[in-house]
């Protein structure tokens, strides 16, 4: 019997390594300014405001992140009348042993993306150290943490199974990421990341959401 996989999802990737140094210093003076943020995904570490795209200091980032976006507008093809506009955007930092819990960025999920006031999500990664943590990707589209289980905790018992790491049973696609790179996903894609397990330097990050908007409004 053959094996088909029937369940796939989409990154958009992209690398621009020069936005790094301005950011870095355009987050610490953020974390100066507000050193309690926000209690979001984050378990441990410090999540910003997420009013970032509308400071001077962001607005780079946030022109390069619309101006990216209109690849998938085109990828989807979608209709000339409607944009991707940033709606959020956030800065976070991991210290050694902080992560962030798996979620998703639309609430309440819908099945129609378009209705949504976030259809794409995305990081930009300021700082990536060895070990800082990896973005884990939920292969299927389920809102396990809105019924506070995991995945594995639906499916049989660790106990049952001789490899952990056998393909079948592992629900969880992992991506590796580097400072400079800008990824995009659907805002219902569930994601979380990894503790932090280097001892001495912390991963910082840009998260952001885009919604749709008209053209002419
Ligand atoms: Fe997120």
């Amino acid at each position: 019997m053959v094996i088909i996989p029937i369940t796939h999802d989409y990154l958009w990737h992209e690398h621009f390594p020069n936005e790094v140094e301005s950011l870095k210093e355009a987050v610490g003076k953020e974390f100066e300014n507000d050193n309690v943020g926000r209690r979001v995904s984050n378990v441990g570490g410090w999540q910003s405001q997420d009013s970032l795209h509308t400071r001077p200091e962001f607005s780079q980032l946030t022109a390069l992140i619309e101006q990216q976006a209109q690849q998938v507008h085109e990828g989807m093809e979608l209709v000339d009348r409607v944009k991707f506009k940033v709606c959020n955007m956030w800065a976070n930092v991991n210290w050694p042993g902080n992560s962030n819990s798996y979620h998703q960025h639309v609430n309440p999920p819908s099945i129609d993306r378009i209705s949504s006031t976030s259809v794409i999500s995305g990081t930009y990664y300021v700082q990536y150290p060895e070990n800082c943590g990896r973005l884990g990707f939920h292969a299927a589209r389920q809102d396990y943490a809105r019924i506070g289980l995991e995945p594995s905790v639906v499916r049989l018992p660790e106990i049952y199974y001789k490899n952990l790491k056998n393909p079948l049973i592992h629900p969880i696609v992992y991506v590796t990421p580097k400072a400079g790179d800008l990824l995009f996903w659907f805002a219902d894609l569930m994601h979380g990341v990894e503790p932090n397990k280097n001892e001495t330097d912390h991963r910082i990050s840009i998260s952001f959401n885009l919604g749709l908007e008209f053209n002419d409004a």
